[in-house]
C-alpha cells in the first residue's frame, strides 16, 4: 500500500526539541499547502476520502489518533502518536481518522492546493476509480 512512516530527525537540547521539514529532502514532495486539525473529539471521525492527485504527510504534533488506510484491496490501521513521525499517504488511498485523543493536533502537509475536484468522497466512487 502506498503509505509510509517517516522518522524525522529531532534536534533536542535542554531548551526543548525541534524538527525541520524540507521540500524534497526529508519529505518526497514540494509543500503547496499546510493545514491543521484541532479541537477534535474522540467520537468523531474525519477524513473518509481519497485523493486523485494530492499526496499528504500527517504529523500528530500533539496527542494521537488512528488512521484507517485502504487501497481498495486491503485495509490497515495505524496509530499516529509522535511529533517526530510523519505518515506519508500517497494518492488513491482511502483514509479515515478515528479515536482522536482529547486535544489532539494534527498538522498536514499537502503536495497540491485545495481542489475539491480531486477528492473522492464516496467509498463506492473510490472503488470504481481505482478499478479503472
Ligand atoms: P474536510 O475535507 O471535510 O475535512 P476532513 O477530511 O479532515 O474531515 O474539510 C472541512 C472543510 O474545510 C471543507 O468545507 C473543505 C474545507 N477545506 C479547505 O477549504 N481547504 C483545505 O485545505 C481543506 C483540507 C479543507
Amino acid at each position: 500500500m502506498n503509505y509510509k512512516l517517516l522518522n524525522f530527525k529531532v534536534f533536542g537540547d535542554a531548551r526543548g526539541k525541534l524538527v525541520p521539514i524540507e521540500n524534497n529532502k526529508n519529505i518526497p514532495f514540494e509543500i503547496k499547502r499546510l493545514f491543521y486539525i484541532y479541537d477534535t473529539l474522540p467520537d468523531e471521525v474525519r477524513g473518509c476520502h481519497a485523493h486523485k492527485k494530492c499526496e499528504q504527510i500527517v504529523v500528530a504534533i500533539d496527542g494521537s489518533c488512528q488512521f484507517l488506510l485502504d487501497d481498495g484491496e486491503k485495509r490497515e490501521k495505524i496509530w499516529l502518536n509522535r511529533p517526530d513521525v510523519g505518515l506519508y499517504i500517497g494518492k488513491n488511498i482511502w483514509n479515515e481518522m478515528h479515536q482522536f485523543s482529547y486535544g489532539c493536533k494534527l498538522m498536514v502537509l499537502a503536495s497540491e492546493y485545495y481542489d475539491e475536484e480531486e477528492y473522492i468522497r464516496k467509498y463506492d466512487d473510490f472503488k470504481k476509480w481505482i478499478s479503472k
